[in-house]
């Protein structure tokens, strides 16, 4: 048994590498059409995009069409995110394909944040919908379901300056585009291959990720959350191989490891630029706005053809964020980065989310 997983290991290092993203579609729900509004909208709100798609939200529905949001601190990633910053920034992107949801069905939308820092039960948003005579918009619906990570190299074409403008103008105060041929941006892929090196052989990282870590059939299934070898790129042989002989504890191998490295510096050296979104202001209700941010840029890079790849190890590992936080944006926290980049082809979403019920209760 041993050796089989010896050579599964060594047949998916080999051919992880190789393959591209994979294009098997995310599930998009047909049920959903018997589905009551704020059912839909909450089906929506968790198609965001999560750190090691955690999912850490939870929601209560009223009878009177108002949400709370809540953060779901048992989801949380102690070792690289102890204070929950990438926590609060993934319930952050879930709002923001809420809000989108609600008014592409109709809804008008008051979002009350709270400081879910102090307040035991972790409420991080009110929300109250309230119907209006505006005609449904069900496009947008389209894009939240199509918004995806993408981790294949991407095209190192400059992006154009229509494209970065529009992305930039989601909030100009807090988001820069890099061009990855500039010195700044020669450097950030320089730290981010650095920092993802030093992350990956850390012992109690390995260990939170492998926790997070979903290869049977049966656990992606059944668990519906995490990194799934459909989520890494892992197809074909190598897929089936992940899938059958591989368990999560196999990730912190050397040549699991090493592969790791060997994939990240062929993606930090394969895009148009990094898009760097840093704040003045550094608590929760900023990381829930820069949780908008992130979705409402990934969507737009759906439309623009262009593959959004978050890449926040730089900001995880403490001694590479100093150097370049004092060199990006002295005086600011940076906090997400995402490499960019021109694809030939959008692959349709691959990671899977739970249920609505599994992190909702109708009151
Ligand atoms: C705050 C935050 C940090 C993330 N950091 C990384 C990262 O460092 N590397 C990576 O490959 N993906 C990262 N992601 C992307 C998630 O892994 C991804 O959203 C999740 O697996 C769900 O997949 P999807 O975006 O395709 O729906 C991050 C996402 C968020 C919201």
């Amino acid at each position: 048994m041993k050796k089989i997983i010896h050579l599964a290991t060594f047949a998916v290092t080999a051919m992880i590498f190789t393959s591209c993203a994979s294009c098997a579609s995310k599930e998009i729900d047909n049920t959903m059409k018997d589905k009551n509004d704020m059912y839909k909208i909450l089906y929506y709100a968790s198609l965001a995009g999560s750190s090691h798609n955690s999912q850490p939200w939870k929601a209560e529905v009223y009878p009177d069409d108002s949400i709370l949001v809540f953060a779901d601190l048992s989801r949380l990633l102690n070792v690289v995110d102890p204070k929950g910053i990438e926590l609060y920034i993934s319930v952050g992107a879930f709002i923001e394909n809420l809000n989108i949801a609600a008014n592409a069905l109709g809804y008008d939308t008051e979002i009350i944040v709270n400081d879910a820092a102090i307040n035991p039960s972790h409420l991080v948003a009110s929300i109250k919908l309230t119907k209006n005579n505006l005609a449904q918009n069900i496009e947008l619906l389209k894009e939240l379901e199509l918004r995806t990570t993408l981790r294949i190299p991407f095209d190192t074409l400059p992006i154009k300056t229509k494209d970065w403008e529009k992305l930039v103008s989601i909030t100009p105060g807090n988001i820069n585009f890099i061009p990855s041929n500039s010195p700044d941006g020669k450097f950030i892929a320089k730290k981010e291959l650095e920092a993802y090196t030093i992350q990956a052989y850390q012992k109690e990282a390995q260990d939170e990720l492998a926790s997070w870590m979903r290869f049977s059939n049966k656990d992606v299934n059944s668990k519906r959350d995490g990194i799934t070898p459909a989520g890494m790129g892992i197809k074909g042989i190598a897929g089936f191989m992940v899938r059958n002989f591989m368990k999560p504890e196999d990730s912190k191998k050397e040549s699991f490891v090493k592969s790791g490295v060997d994939k990240t510096q062929k993606q930090v050296e394969n895009c148009g630029g990094w898009i760097i979104i840093s704040t003045e202001k550094d608590d929760v209700s900023e990381w829930i706005n820069i949780g908008r941010m992130y979705e409402r840029l990934n969507i737009h890079c759906s439309s623009l053809n262009i593959g959004f790849h978050p890449m926040n190890q730089i900001i995880e590992v403490a001694p590479i964020y100093q150097e370049v936080k004092n060199k990006i944006a002295p005086g600011r926290e940076i906090r997400f980065v995402a490499r960019i980049g021109y694809v030939d082809e959008y692959p349709a979403p691959v990671s899977k989310r739970r249920a609505v019920e599994d992190f909702t209760v109708f009151k």
